[in-house]
């Protein structure tokens, strides 16, 4: 019977089917490309039939499907992966497990392997399908978090146990003791102002990160507070036997909250006489970024950090050595809060270290021309 068609409204004439099949693989090929996770599908030979854009850069493939196709283990190099698929392609049945990719530095990924076409009766898979998901920074940042944990029930494990220690001697007969009773006290007083500075510490940096902080930003000489700085650590400069030198020109224009910029300074110039030997140096110098940024370097010539514990010092509690760290004092949060000052004020800090020759931390704080 012949079929009546109605006409169609102008503009949407049909299209042959092979066009709309190559409209819907171009769309499929810009979805795929689009997409940060990497795909990567084979056939039952593990021989590459599709990939995205994310895998060729992490698997250094071309950005079209190379002829003759490459074999899985040849494009990943890697048995894990291979194993993966392969068991997808016996089994039929999905598979998940975590990979780690040695291109363009250590990647860790989530792979999650499904399989093409038919999976059951027999003729058997087609295929297989793989995504990559990066959980790089998320693995990173599960263990800061841990380790802060850790160290932190650390930091007020000690003070607490000495704190104890101290009662307890002093509940069982030490108190009638006026030789050793006041030292007791004092044993207590000292590691109770020493959680007490940590807690403070952690409440301030939390204030700071979440911009619950005010900053009242003008514009200072940076050589003049920087001479003050100097002054208030030069007790601890001379009992340490360091030398300090300010090498900011004078008048040396620098944009920030005056009370948050002596704090930087004041965590920076600690550290480097903390971690400086005797007749070693600690200069502060300042120059010139982009846009008339603020470049301000604290320079010391002390122990220095290793490159593996380079990335972490800005760590709220990390310590490069925790004995010595701790013999120096300190709750180990200096840094972070520097680096969450230097970021309320639109700025960075970074860090350039050779162990035993010194460390250089630069600070850089925008200029803000808009402000007199
Ligand atoms: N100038 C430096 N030279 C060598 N190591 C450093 C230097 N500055 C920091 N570090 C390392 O980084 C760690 C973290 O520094 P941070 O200032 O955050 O903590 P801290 O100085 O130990 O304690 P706090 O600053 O709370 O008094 C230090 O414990 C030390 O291991
Ligand atoms: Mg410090």
């Amino acid at each position: 019977m012949p079929r009546t068609r109605k006409k169609a409204p102008p503009g949407s004439e049909e299209r042959p089917v092979s066009q709309v099949m190559d409209d819907i693989g171009q769309l499929m090929e810009a979805v795929l490309d689009g997409m940060q996770e990497c795909i990567v599908a084979i056939d039952s030979r593990t021989e590459v039939i599709l990939y995205n854009h994310a895998a060729a850069s992490i698997f250094d493939l071309p950005e079209r499907n190379p002829l003759p196709r490459p074999r899985l283990i040849d494009v990943t190099r890697d048995p894990d992966i291979n194993a993966a698929f392969r068991s997808v392609l016996t089994s039929g049945t999905p598979e998940q497990r975590r990979v780690e990719v040695r291109r363009r530095g250590m990647r860790t990924f989530s792979l999650n392997v499904a399989p093409i076409g038919p999976t059951s009766p027999e003729p058997g898979i087609a295929g297989a399908a793989g995504v990559f998901f990066d959980i790089t920074e998320i693995e990173r940042l599960e263990r800061i978090r841990r380790d802060f944990l850790a160290n932190l029930s650390h930091e007020l494990r000690t003070p607490l146990t000495a704190v104890l220690a101290s009662i307890e001697t002093l509940l069982g007969g030490a108190i009638e003791d006026p030789a050793n009773n006041v030292r007791f006290l004092e044993i207590v007083q000292k590691n109770a102002l020493r959680m007490q500075s940590l807690v403070h510490d952690l409440t301030d940096l939390s204030m700071i990160e979440s911009g619950e902080v005010a900053l009242n930003v003008e514009a200072h000489d940076l050589s003049v507070i920087v001479d003050e700085m100097f002054t208030l650590a030069s007790l601890r400069a001379r009992s340490a036997g360091v030398s300090l030198e300010n090498g900011v020109t004078g008048g040396f224009r620098v944009v920030a909250d005056r009370h948050r910029l002596e704090q930087i300074l004041d965590n920076l110039i600690d550290n480097a006489i903390k971690f400086s030997q005797p007749g070693g140096r600690v200069e502060v110098r300042a120059g010139r970024g982009e846009m008339g940024a603020s470049i301000i370097r604290v320079r010391d010539e002390g122990a220095g950090i290793s490159a593996t514990d380079l990335p972490r010092v800005f760590e709220r509690l990390f310590r490069t050595d925790r004995s010595r760290s701790r013999v120096a004092g300190g709750s180990g949060l200096g840094l972070a809060i520097v680096k969450h000052l230097a970021l309320a004020h639109g700025g960075a800090v970074s860090v350039e270290s050779e162990p035993s020759k010194g460390s250089t931390f630069i600070v850089e704080l925008p200029a803000r021309h808009e402000l007199p």
